[in-house]
């Protein structure tokens, strides 16, 4: 990683301090440790390769050198913060979203909860964790994976579902540190806006199979199928369902799915 790039990017953001490394397991751990030595408010760590790269539902997410976009930002949440801790990803989500669509002029679309999708197919996957005490979060790290070139994207054998990158759709070199420096940016912007009304509006406006038909997977033996109808003031989403009644789903140990196309939207995981 060309650190004097990257020390120049971040000036211009509200980061405060950064660890960066060429190879780390995982940059969330480092992260997470980092919190727990006191780091401050929106330090970042970032690293150019990850051997034990983790993301959600237990899942690997691997990161080849050169290839990719891992960090982890840890913030200090205040009181209010805490009250919407579960919108720390999908803010993450409306600030990559929001870097990639005004910086490559393109289309993304964000996954309930917050992947983000371009052309139905998985570019980045993001993975919040905090560092609880007396159980209340002292530290919030959000962990974001960005798929760059095409070699951050693995093999479709055996993958369930689609991952790209961005140079497959701005069909030139991304300059990886700009990307970070706008989703940087980005996340202070829609951290200041977290729980209100243009917060949900955004998320709303930009989420992926709006109106399609989509099933809420809990397990595999129960699955729920509906119309997709948006988010409510909690960040659940909300589905009709074929009696015409409203059902909310909230984050957590359910996946979702669209119907009708083999293009479901997956992540890099091996
Ligand atoms: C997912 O879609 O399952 C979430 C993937 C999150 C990956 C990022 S890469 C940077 C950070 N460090 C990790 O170990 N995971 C997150």
């Amino acid at each position: 990683m060309d650190s004097i790039q990257l020390a120049d990017a971040l000036s211009k953001t509200p980061v405060t301090a950064f660890r960066a490394f060429e190879t780390i397991g995982s940059t969330n751990d480092e992260a997470l440790a980092w919190a727990d030595q006191g780091a401050a408010d929106f330090s970042l760590v970032i690293s150019d390769e990850q051997t034990k790269g983790r993301g959600r539902f237990d899942r690997r997410w691997v990161t080849r050198p050169g290839s990719s976009l891992a960090f982890s930002l840890i913030l200090n949440p205040s009181p209010v913060e805490i009250e919407h801790l579960s919108l720390f990803a999908p803010l993450c989500g409306l600030a990559v979203h929001d870097a990639v669509k005004v910086f490559f002029n393109l289309e993304p679309e964000i996954k309930w909860p917050n992947d983000i999708l371009i052309e139905r197919k998985k570019c980045c996957g993001i993975l919040v964790e905090a560092n609880w005490t007396d159980g209340i979060p002292n530290a919030v790290v959000l962990g974001i994976g960005i798929n760059i070139t095409q070699d951050s994207v693995p093999p479709s054998d055996g993958q369930l579902f689609s991952a790209a990158c961005l140079e497959e759709f701005t069909h030139c070199p991304v300059d990886r540190f700009s990307v970070l420096q706008h989703v940087l940016n980005n996340i202070q912007k829609w951290r200041a806006e977290l729980g209100t009304s243009r917060f949900f509006e955004h998320w709303t406006n930009h989420l992926a199979f709006k109106g399609e038909q989509v099933m809420i997977v809990k397990s595999e033996k129960q699955s729920i199928i509906g119309v997709e109808k948006g988010i409510d003031q909690h960040g659940n989403l909300v589905l009709l369902l074929d009696n015409n009644e409203e059902k909310a789903f909230e984050v957590g140990d359910v996946h979702l799915r669209p119907l009708n196309t083999s293009n479901n939207s997956g992540g890099n995981h091996a």
